[in-house]
């Protein structure tokens, strides 16, 4: 983790999908779990967003907050769309999706904000899938599948933070 010698400086991570009520509020809602399993939440801090705005402040989707609530996540975010300003206030960017890494890549304000931008995809290890599938349109196991996803994927994307890898 990149402190560049402000120690309270928090670690901000934003998961992004496309509406923001399904995949990210869920990764935000696992890795703030795992922060504070392991009593980081002073250090790292996580929010989420999409990159499309029609469920702006609506809380996540009914079916992901009812499996989420059977594996332990309360998932409490309540929907906004990405902006170019979340390049400038959080330290690391994951897509969901290869459609959500190209809008964030075209939404970056500089060729430096698009070196922010990961994949979540990028931090499986128990099942490899190359994207977190959109579950909006399936039946109950498309959540699950998500969720088996997210739940491997920020336990070491946040080994990775702490790894200082980034
Ligand atoms: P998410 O799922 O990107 O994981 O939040 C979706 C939510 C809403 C829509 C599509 C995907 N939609 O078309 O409204």
């Amino acid at each position: 983790m990149n402190t560049n010698n402000e120690s309270t400086k928090k670690y901000k991570v934003l998961f992004v999908c496309l509406g923001n009520i399904c995949r990210s509020p869920a990764a935000q809602g696992i890795f703030e779990h795992v922060v504070r399993e392991n009593g980081m939440q002073d250090k790292i801090v996580a929010d989420s967003a999409g990159t499309y705005g029609g469920h702006r402040g609506e809380m996540p989707d009914r079916r992901m907050r009812t499996a989420a609530m059977y594996r332990g996540f309360a998932l409490t975010h309540q929907s906004r769309q990405v902006s170019g300003l979340d390049f400038l206030d959080f330290d690391l960017i994951v897509a969901m999706d290869d459609q959500n890494y190209e809008d964030l890549m075209h939404l970056a304000p500089s060729v430096e904000a698009t070196h922010k931008i990961r994949r979540m995809a990028d931090f499986l290890q128990r099942r490899k899938m190359p994207y977190i599938p959109d579950p909006y349109y399936m039946g109950v196991e498309g959540f699950a599948l998500v969720l088996d996803l997210l739940e491997d994927g920020c336990q070491n994307l946040f080994d990775a933070i702490v790894k200082a890898e980034f």
